[in-house]
């Protein structure tokens, strides 16, 4: 039975990406932030705050020898949804980076063990499109900026776990309908986690040339840098 971690577990896009790989029989380790958080009936639940680095290193240490074949740093925030710069505070952007850019980097490298483990060996970050320096838009600068810097840090650890044929995903989950999009999103998250799955759960470590480092759109197209 292949094995998947899924952060942010606990609602919106995490929610529904826990409940259809179970549908399809997969162990899913659920991770939410605290215990009040509930996830998908059938998933294995673990605490993670992805902002703590001690929450990180404990989530390793308690998965010690269990091969992972898909992480999905999925977990993210977007604190400054409508804010101009000048309502923008300085610890805002910096939480906002702590969780969106350095947190799934220093996960994967907490799991890395876990990773090389396993037959897949995939790491899927859920990312933005409003990461896109090309297809920059206005206001959110925190959002947006963590988003580009998470895809470059992704960049520079599928460098490093290139030897291992480690494939490092960056998905765009389109514009979804959860408490992060809001009811005016395009897409609903069923709809989401169906286009995502179809481009991870095409890699592994055979065509791994083809798709490591790729900024895919939940449609399977790839976007510009
Ligand atoms: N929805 C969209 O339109 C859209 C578009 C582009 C990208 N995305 C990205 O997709 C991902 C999921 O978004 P969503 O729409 O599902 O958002 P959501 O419904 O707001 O869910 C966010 C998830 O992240 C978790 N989280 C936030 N901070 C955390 C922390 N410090 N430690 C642990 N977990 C934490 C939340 O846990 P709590 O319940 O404890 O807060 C929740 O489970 C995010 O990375 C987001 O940037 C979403």
């Amino acid at each position: 039975m292949p094995t998947i971690l899924i952060t942010g577990a606990n609602r919106g896009i995490g929610l529904a990406l826990s409940q259809s790989y179970l549908a399809d029989g997969w162990r899913v380790l659920a991770t939410s932030r605290n215990s009040s958080g509930e996830v998908a009936s059938g998933a294995e639940q673990l605490l993670l705050d992805v902002s703590s680095e001690d929450s990180i290193t404990e989530l390793g240490r308690q998965l010690q020898g269990t091969a992972i074949d898909i992480i999905w740093n999925n977990a993210g925030v977007y604190l400054d949804k409508g804010q101009s710069l000048e309502q923008l505070k300085m610890h805002t952007w910096l939480q906002t980076f702590a969780i969106n850019s350095i947190a799934p980097v220093k996960i994967a490298q907490a799991l890395h063990a876990n990773l090389q483990a396993s037959q897949r060996k995939v790491l899927a970050f859920t990312t933005s499109k409003m990461g896109s320096l090309t297809e920059n838009g206005q206001q959110a600068f925190a959002y947006r900026s963590s988003k580009s810097a998470l895809n470059m840090a992704v960049r520079c650890l599928a460098h490093d776990y290139s030897k291992q044929k480690i494939s490092c995903l960056l998905l765009h989950p389109g514009h979804v309908r959860t408490a992060m999009g809001g009811a005016e999103g395009a897409i609903d998250t069923a709809t989401s986690v169906a286009g995502m799955r179809s481009i991870v759960d095409r890699a592994n470590t055979d065509n791994y040339p083809q798709m490591n480092s790729r900024y895919y759109d939940y449609d399977g197209t790839v976007i510009p840098w």
